[in-house]
């Protein structure tokens, strides 16, 4: 089939490479002219293991182009996809103007019975919303809207575009549900669930999923500070629940709090919605609220332990502070809403100097952080600091030599957000090991 996809970012980028690997024609357009003309060059705007690799094979097989040109590119396609940003607007609900302006701007070049559908997370009634623009905008006739939500995760994008555990289509009618089944067909071929439903329900099982699995966070975070009060270990709770069928050991990790571009604005997105709706999701509202605090509470817990440790010395010079890991998680360099911009911001208002390597997001490190000395490798940013703390999981960092760490550092506390070390591999180097959901274990001080 002919597909344009518009906007290349994660969803984007993934969703146009997937469809290109099933033989299909795709065009990704996206207004971003520094973007496309990377892509074009062969350079990968993003990180995202592997996306490279496909997309340059589509490419190389004419399968796949990169464009600013919405006219003459959705021309010809019979299906449209929307994949641009949906961020949280200022009330809290979703900020839609690019969905808006992407529906407006495909609207008088589709042709007769195009498929327009939504990929982005969108609220309940967008899609109708959609309808309803491209109404007046298209010329053509039975121009139809389906909403087809993606549950990829960043990271692991293409095996979750690849191999998703089900398919959601939400239309209107037949024909969208009839195209996007054939678009599809290699994954039906391959047992994977269809959920064909009403647009209105795909555009809330998205929510519904998020809000989910981030109240699953929400509540194993809670569960590991009772832990860490009776001297009980999160990863042996988590464990022991997990493993009944019914609940699943998929996000039961404690850690610093859930970030990223989608469990924060989209939890937001629900409750907004809920309360638009007249009906309230104060569990969603609780999530959202102790998640928050949660950050803010662990740039306190680090304070604390270094005035604790030395608040003589420290008050006399200032605090230094290495952080390990700026992404939201490992393997992308995505940092919206990631729990680092919370500590770190805490921490530089009481006055600490940070320093902070991340593998891979440096450079949407150097655009979103003031003030912070990027280093270019994890010992460079443990140099004379007070304490270490971990707050992205990179396989890296568990590869690090700690005796080299803590012989570079001036104080002696590792905070390991992300329970990534045994307290033992820390403590025998010298340093104080502070997890997340299990005792912290400090050396005895020097009489
Ligand atoms: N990132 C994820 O892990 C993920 C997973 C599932 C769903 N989603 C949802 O998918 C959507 C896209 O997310 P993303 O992370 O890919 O966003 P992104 O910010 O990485 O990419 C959006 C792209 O759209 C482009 N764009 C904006 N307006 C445009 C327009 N009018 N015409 C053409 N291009 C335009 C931007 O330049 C940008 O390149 C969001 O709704 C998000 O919630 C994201």
């Amino acid at each position: 089939m002919e597909v344009a996809v518009i906007g290349a970012g994660y969803v984007g980028l993934t969703t146009a490479a997937c469809l290109a690997s099933h033989e299909n024609s795709v065009t990704c357009i996206d207004t971003d002219g520094a973007r496309v003309a990377a892509l074009n060059a062969g350079r990968m705007p993003i990180y995202e293991p592997g996306l490279d690799v496909v997309i340059e094979k589509a490419a190389k097989a004419g399968r796949l182009r990169f464009t600013t040109d919405v006219a003459t590119n959705v021309r010809s396609a019979d299906i449209v996809f929307l994949a641009v940003g949906t961020p949280s607007a200022a009330d809290g609900g979703v900020d839609l103007s690019q969905i808006e302006a992407a529906a407006a701007s495909i609207g008088p070049h589709l042709k007769s019975r195009a498929v327009v559908v939504i990929k982005s997370t969108v609220p309940p009634g967008t899609a109708q919303r959609v309808s309803a623009i491209l109404q007046t905008r298209a010329s053509a006739d039975g121009v139809t809207v389906v909403s087809n939500p993606e549950f990829l995760r960043e990271g692991s994008a293409l095996k979750d575009c690849q191999h998703p555990d089900r398919i959601v289509i939400g239309s209107f009618d037949d024909h969208g549900a009839a195209m996007m089944r054939k678009l599809y067909s290699p994954f039906g071929a391959r047992n994977v669930p269809f959920v064909m439903t009403t647009p209105a329900n795909a555009e809330l099982i998205k929510y519904a999923a998020n809000a989910f699995l981030a109240m699953k966070i929400g509540f194993i975070n809670d569960i590991a500070d009772l832990c860490e009060k009776i001297g009980g270990d999160v990863g042996d709770v988590a464990r022991g629940i997990g493993l009944d069928a019914r609940i699943g050991t998929a996000f039961l990790q404690a850690g610093p709090g859930y970030g990223g571009s989608c469990f924060p604005k989209d939890t937001r997105g629900l409750a907004h919605a809920g309360k638009a709706h007249g009906a309230p999701q104060p569990l969603v509202e609780l999530v959202i609220e102790r998640n928050e605090n949660r950050m803010r509470k662990i740039a306190r817990r680090v304070l604390d332990a270094l005035r604790i440790k030395d608040s003589e010395s420290t008050a006399r010079r200032q605090a230094r502070v290495a952080i390990f890991g700026l992404a939201f998680k490992p393997e992308t360099d995505d940092m919206r809403d990631a729990p680092s911009l919370t500590v770190i911001s805490m921490l530089q208002k009481e006055g600490v100097t940070v320093s902070a390597h991340d593998p891979h997001a440096m450079a949407n490190a150097r655009a979103l952080l003031d003030d912070v000395e990027l280093c270019t490798c994890p010992y460079e940013a443990a140099k004379d600091a007070d304490a270490i703390v971990l707050l992205t999981e990179w396989s890296s960092f568990r590869a690090l030599d700690i005796g080299r760490l803590a012989g570079t550092m001036r104080g002696q506390s590792f905070f390991d957000y992300r329970n990534a070390f045994k307290p033992n591999e820390i403590l025998a180097h010298g340093l104080d090991y502070f997890g997340v959901g299990r005792p912290a274990q400090v050396h005895a001080p020097a009489e």
